[in-house]
């Protein structure tokens, strides 16, 4: 792969066809667990060490909008991916001059927001163009319940977001959509409202910021629902939580990229280590297990966080169905799922997946048009999204435009290896908001590769 160094984000590559998967790779901290860590840090009295921390463009916006409310965070300059934060807790957050800059980071954007409405002082929020595009109003919404004072464009649909921190009170609340961003971004709220704020989820998602608030004994409940939902109960916290070292595992949707490779290539082997595979980041494994792929996990091991390597070798795949209950648990993963299925014989369908068209870019579109660029067959009515494939399906070297969106950058490059000939990926740059290593990466597990000038 050869990715041009121009400046700005819209750097294009281009990946030439040909090769299997081997080796052993360690993908990049999760970014989810890294967002978390350094907003929790924040919140703890004293130093937190974290270590492993994703570098990419998203997780350095959030250690920039800790910096503007003063918080003390500091970047190893040998090793970046090691990151100290101190401070005295939430309230040593000092009010900014200057506006808080979130980049392209939907995460970032909903929890910072939670955190501030319950904080002293007056923040704006905003990022880039699609970030401005991002839906709001599900975090806003049970916000303003709590008596949080904020605004943006549209009645506070969109960024920029303006908020006046106020005193919140805690309550009952709902989730409108299976987001684990709302939800966090009301438990982080909840944390700052007087008395008890109970979040209920019809469906449960991502659980990291649950996670957290075991491993720093946060008091809080949770109850599982046999229907698949989940309440989340905190109360205020009455005293910063104890500082905390902490190693970030390596992040499963990343890892995604590199297994669905070594799964669609002949003569391939690869070891993907130290992924996080908690609940709710590992619904894509199941569905690749169903669709028959050769998957092995070892050296599984239980610290603050589930981990193991994963294994991934050539597979025949099968086409599956994905039902709405699984969606919130492989989200990310679905435009390389969806591109795997290209390779898969017969026709997989992911139901419930209107969600997807409020990400990065509309990936229903997005991922859509990707498959249709290198010659495959996928198609949606807004609620399901569907694939036609086949197992000897060659993809057409083609020119695919990632429109700013970082997955489907990395799954568009990931079917171009199976390509004959060159494919060049449009708006490339934007792989540097998760994953900053990702061509160099893709070059060490590839043989076959070849360099162009
Ligand atoms: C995330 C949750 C998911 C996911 C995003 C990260 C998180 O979003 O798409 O990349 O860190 O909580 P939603 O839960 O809003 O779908």
């Amino acid at each position: 792969m050869n990715k041009e160094h121009e400046s700005g984000s819209n750097a294009r590559a281009v990946v030439r066809g040909g090769g299997s998967f081997n080796g052993e790779l360690e993908p990049p901290g999760d970014k989810s667990i890294s967002h978390r860590a350094l907003i929790f840090a924040s919140f703890c009295k004293g130093r937190s060490t974290l270590s492993g921390v994703s570098l990419g463009a998203d997780v350095s916006a959030n250690v920039n909008t800790l910096l503007k409310l003063g918080v003390d965070v500091h970047r190893d300059p040998v090793d970046p991916t090691r990151i100290t934060v101190v401070s005295d807790g939430p309230s040593s957050y000092g009010e900014p001059s200057e506006i808080l800059d979130v980049g392209n980071s939907g995460t970032l954007l909903r929890l910072m927001t939670g955190v501030l409405v319950g904080c002293e002082g007056h923040f704006v929020l905003t990022g880039d163009r699609s970030i401005v595009q991002r839906p709001m109003m599900r975090v806003v919404s049970p916000l303003r319940q709590l008596g949080a004072k904020v605004d943006g464009r549209d009645g506070g649909a969109y960024a920029p977001i303006s908020i006046r921190g106020s005193r919140l009170k805690g309550r009952d609340l709902s989730t409108q959509v299976p987001s684990a961003q709302v939800k966090s971004s009301l438990i982080l709220a909840g944390l700052m409202a007087e008395g008890t704020t109970k979040i209920h989820e019809l469906i449960k998602t991502r659980a990291h910021t649950e996670e957290f608030l075991s491993y720093l004994e946060i008091d809080h409940e949770i109850v599982d629902f046999d229907s698949g939902a989940r309440d989340v109960t905190v109360n205020k916290l009455t005293r910063a939580p104890r500082a905390f070292t902490l190693g970030i595992p390596a992040d499963p949707s990343q890892a995604a990229f590199f297994i669905a490779g070594a799964l669609i290539s002949s003569d391939s082997d690869l070891v993907l280590r130290g992924i996080y595979l908690g609940e709710g980041r590992d619904a894509y494994l199941k569905v690749l297990e169903r669709m028959g792929a050769h998957l092995s996990y070892e050296n599984l091991r239980d610290g603050a966080f589930p981990i193991g390597d994963v294994g991934a070798r050539s597979s025949l795949l099968k086409g599956t169905e994905i039902s709405s209950a699984e969606v919130p648990g492989l989200i990310d993963e679905i435009p390389i799922l969806a591109a795997i299925a290209t390779f898969a014989e017969g026709v997989t369908t992911f139901y419930g997946v209107s969600e997807l068209r409020a990400k990065e870019s509309d990936r229903i579109a997005t991922t859509i048009e990707m498959i249709k660029r290198f010659g495959g067959r996928a198609e949606s009515d807004g609620e399901r999204l569907s694939v036609f494939g086949q197992r000897n399906f060659k993809p057409k070297a083609c020119v695919v435009d990632s429109y700013g969106d970082h997955r489907i950058a990395m799954s568009s490059a990931i079917m171009a290896t199976q390509a004959d000939g060159d494919t060049e990926i449009l708006d490339f740059g934007c792989v540097e908001t998760s994953y900053v290593d990702f061509a160099e990466h893709l070059s060490q597990m590839r043989s076959g590769e070849i360099f162009i000038a």
